[in-house]
Parts: structure tokens; C-alpha cells; sequence
């Protein structure tokens, strides 16, 4: 009986051309013995060559290419006999697929539609954590077990969406590396390989505390759409027993409570228009103040599609404001300011220029993450002049109750809010030019600027000038 041996689990090309020269030379499925290299060897013996191409030629609807190409995926071992048996089956019967109460062709089906549920919850349930090389370069890792083999078929659906991001993601099958150009595909890891923990993870907890929603829980629609098998790899998992327990009580202490409104001292400046409300940022006596104002903000349109405001934060008087242009994805979720990508540039620059992040007081000049959404991701977008104009209420609020001696406007939005008027940066680096609040203003790179530039000489340039700017309105405020 001829042994074929695929080259590996998911080796359709192989099993392909191997099943057409079985089918062209006549040899029935019932006399062939389907095997994978290095998958047991001995109860197999010794496996024949692939059987050469030749014969006559013969076409398949391209149903079953498509079907078989799903079907190869599944763990089943039956797999390659059960569509060799199809395939043999389709010279006599064209329209085998038709036939919906056949038992080759429901299971055929039912390991394709297993396939792609698996395929569907890798992409809902792979959760990176960040891994930083010692040379500083970050990649993110995850690590999975998916259903089926469907590693390498849903990578791209990875590469896609996290574009711009490093990223490995390890599976006993197959590990795929993503490092922002192509895709590798290498041999399967151990689960040891993979992080355990990192700092995202709490942000991602407390993000899906903060949307879980008592009222609307169906514990049965719960495990269903999230089984628990994949729990293990999902940091939010470990709180949903006490978020179910906690559930009912919850929903009844929201219905009896009354609606709660914010109280007028914060909802009046909020509500102003941005003119009128310019000129009494000092109404708001404290921080603590601003940062609650922040969230009751309606005085442009970005809230509605904010996770929260992000308020600024530091010392109560700093002698350094650092001023950025608006909170990204990563501090939208984390309700902090410069926590992402930007954040550790930001932070890898002070140290270089001498400065303890947690000495200057860091904020933005719009307090919403402006976003639009791109399949599942969502984009930074530009705020508009409106609406820098009108969160500058906010950042005045700042300015007075902090007083710092010296401010710096990281990137252009940040410099219009600062000086009120646009500021060319190039041009204006390494001045200290005079703000109407006995401070000093500093212009420099935003630090997401500096993530972007594609070359690696220009970057290296504008991060020394970034970190000069830095230590040089740090010896202002001395
Ligand atoms: N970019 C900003 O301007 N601010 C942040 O807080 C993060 C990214």
C-alpha cells in the first residue's frame, strides 16, 4: 500500500500533487496511507516517493480546492485520507459537494468550519506583551494555542493590522515574526519562550473593568464567544469570575442609585463656549480639579469617541511643563499621559538630558485621543485649530495653577497651544522666547516625529537635537 509522506502538517502543495497522480495512476483512496515527515515513522515504514506527476489530466470544481485548502488545516489525522476520498469520488460524482447529507462531505465541512472559527478567535484572542531588548528595540510577543493550524494563515491579518509594530507570535506549530517589512515563518516554540506579564497588561485590565458592563452580562454568550480554553492567554481573564459575582449586586445598586450629574463648579466651565471660557481658566483651584473637569469636557466634539480624558501630570509646581499634542491609543486606554511609543522615547530623552521625568509636569494641548477607526485600529488625526483653541481652556488651567518657569511645545499643535499662534520649529529650536505668564517657551521635535522618519541618520540627528532642546530649557528653569 503506498505510504505518501508530506513534507509537513499543512504541506498542501504537496498533497495536491500527490493525490492527482494517485487519482491519474487509479489507485484507490482504500489502498493509500497518508503520513507527515518525522510523524511516526515506525508504524508507517518505510514511506514510497511522491508519486510523480503524469497521466491524464483531470480538473475539480474550485469548491473543493478551497474547502480542502480549509480542511488541511484541521488537527484531524483523517484529514488527507478524507479529501483524497473526495477527490476520487468527484471523477464519478461532479456534484459530491451538492450532496449536504453525504457523511465525507459533511465532515469535510464541519472541519472547515472549525477551521475558521479558529482562525477567527486567534485574531480575537492573541494578546502581545512587550519585550524590550537590551538594546532598547521593543517587539511584542504572544503566545497561543490555536485550535487548529492556522498560524500562518492568520498572520497577515497580524501584519496588517499592527503595520508598524514588531511583533513574534509563538505557537507549538509554527511561530511567525513580524519586524514591520515581512513576515517569517519559523518552527514552533515551548510556552516558556513566551513573557509572562508586562505593564500593558494592567492598563488592559483596568480598560476592560472600566467597559464591563453588569447589566448587560450573558454568562452563557460569555463563554461561548470566549471558551476556556483561551482564558489562560487573556490578561483580563483572571477578573472575570469576580466581575460575574460581582455583577448582580453591582446592577442593583446602579438602578436604585439616582443619575448622577457633575457638580456645576465643573460642569459650568466645561460647558462654556471656548471664547468666553479663555479668559477664567483660574476658576479651577486645584489639579485634582482639572483632571475631573477634563472628563466632564464637552467643549469640542472628541469626547464622544475617547475612552477618557487625559489630563496633565507632575509635580504640582514644576519648574518644567512639557507640552505634547494630544493623548495616543496607548494613553486613551491608560488614562496617562506619553505612556506609548512616544512616552518611552519621551522618557529615554529626559534621562539623556539629565531630567527625571517625575520632576517636570507633562501634559498635552488636547486632552481627547483624536482618532478614526481603520478596521480594527484606530489612527491618530491631527486635532484642528477648533479644537485646539478649544481644549487650550484646559491647558490654561495648568499653566496657572502650576506656574512653571520654563514650558516646551513638542511638535507644531503643541506649539500653537502654547504661543497661540502657529510656530515654525526648525526655526525656532534653542530660543527661549517670552509667554505672557512670566514663563519661558521652548519649541522642539514632538517625539512621534522622530519615530517616524524612515531614515536612520536623519533620526539620529533630530534625537540629539530633541534631547539638546530638552537639556537646554531644563538650564532655563534652573
Ligand atoms: N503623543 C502626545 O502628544 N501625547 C501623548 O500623551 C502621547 C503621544
Amino acid at each position: 500500500m503506498p505510504t505518501i509522506r508530506l513534507s509537513s502538517e499543512t504541506d498542501f502543495a504537496g498533497w495536491r500533487q500527490a493525490a492527482r497522480a494517485l487519482r491519474a495512476s487509479q489507485v484507490a483512496p482504500e489502498e493509500t496511507l497518508w503520513t507527515v515527515d518525522g510523524a511516526g515513522g515506525d508504524l508507517f515504514g518505510e514511506a514510497g516517493p511522491m508519486p510523480a506527476p503524469g497521466g491524464p489530466t483531470f480538473t475539480v470544481p474550485r469548491d473543493f480546492v478551497e474547502l480542502a485548502d480549509k480542511v488541511i488545516l484541521h488537527r484531524c489525522d483523517e484529514r488527507f485520507g478524507l479529501l483524497y476520498r473526495m477527490l476520487w469520488r468527484l471523477a464519478r460524482e461532479p456534484h459530491l459537494l451538492a450532496l449536504h447529507s453525504d457523511p465525507d462531505v459533511q465532515k469535510a465541512s464541519q472541519f472547515a468550519r472549525s477551521v475558521s472559527q479558529a482562525a477567527h478567535k486567534m485574531k480575537a484572542f492573541v494578546r502581545f506583551r512587550l519585550v524590550t531588548a537590551e538594546d532598547g528595540e521593543e517587539t511584542f510577543v504572544a503566545w497561543f494555542v490555536p485550535a487548529h493550524r492556522v498560524v500562518e494563515t492568520t498572520a497577515p491579518f497580524f501584519a496588517k493590522r499592527f503595520a508598524s509594530m514588531n511583533f513574534s507570535i509563538l505557537t507549538p506549530d509554527a511561530c511567525v515574526h513580524w519586524d514591520t517589512k515581512a513576515l517569517a515563518v519559523l518552527p514552533g516554540a515551548d510556552p516558556a519562550d513566551a513573557p509572562t506579564e508586562d505593564r500593558l497588561e494592567d492598563y488592559w485590565r483596568t480598560y476592560y473593568a472600566a467597559i464591563f458592563n453588569p447589566a448587560r452580562l450573558k454568562v452563557d454568550a460569555m463563554r461561548k464567544e470566549m471558551p476556556r480554553r483561551y482564558w489562560r492567554n487573556l490578561p483580563e481573564a483572571r477578573l472575570i469570575p469576580e466581575l460575574i459575582a460581582r455583577a448582580e449586586h453591582r446592577t442593583t445598586t446602579m438602578v436604585s442609585q439616582a443619575p448622577s450629574t457633575p457638580s456645576r463648579r465643573l460642569a459650568r466651565p466645561a460647558e462654556r463656549t471656548p471664547r468666553a471660557a479663555t479668559t477664567n481658566a483660574g476658576e479651577l483651584s486645584s489639579l485634582e480639579d482639572v483632571r475631573r473637569g477634563v472628563q466632564a469636557c464637552r467643549r469640542c466634539d472628541l469626547y464622544r469617541d475617547a475612552t477618557q480624558g487625559v489630563a496633565g501630570e507632575g509635580p504640582a509646581h514644576a519648574r518644567l511643563m512639557l507640552v505634547g499634542e494630544q493623548p495616543g491609543d496607548q494613553e486613551d486606554l491608560a488614562g496617562h499621559p506619553f505612556v506609548g511609543p512616544a512616552g518611552q522615547m519621551l522618557d529615554k530623552a529626559l534621562a539623556e538630558a539629565g531630567i527625571a521625568r517625575d520632576q517636570a509636569f507633562v501634559t498635552n494641548a488636547v486632552k481627547h485621543f483624536k482618532h478614526e477607526p481603520r478596521g480594527k485600529r484606530r489612527l491618530h488625526k491631527t486635532p484642528n485649530t477648533g479644537e485646539v483653541t478649544a481644549c487650550r481652556w484646559w491647558l490654561d488651567a495648568e499653566r496657572s495653577l502650576v506656574r512653571p518657569r520654563v514650558i516646551v511645545a513638542m511638535g507644531a499643535t503643541a506649539a500653537l497651544s502654547v504661543f497661540g499662534k502657529p510656530v515654525a520649529i526648525g526655526k525656532s529650536r534653542q530660543q527661549a522666547l517670552q509667554l505672557p505668564d512670566q514663563a519661558q517657551g521652548v519649541v522642539t521635535y514632538h517625539p512621534s516625529y522622530l519615530l517616524r522618519l524612515p531614515d536612520a541618520a536623519a533620526k539620529a540627528k533630530a534625537y540629539a537635537a530633541f534631547v539638546a532642546d530638552l537639556a537646554f530649557a531644563w538650564k532655563l528653569a534652573a
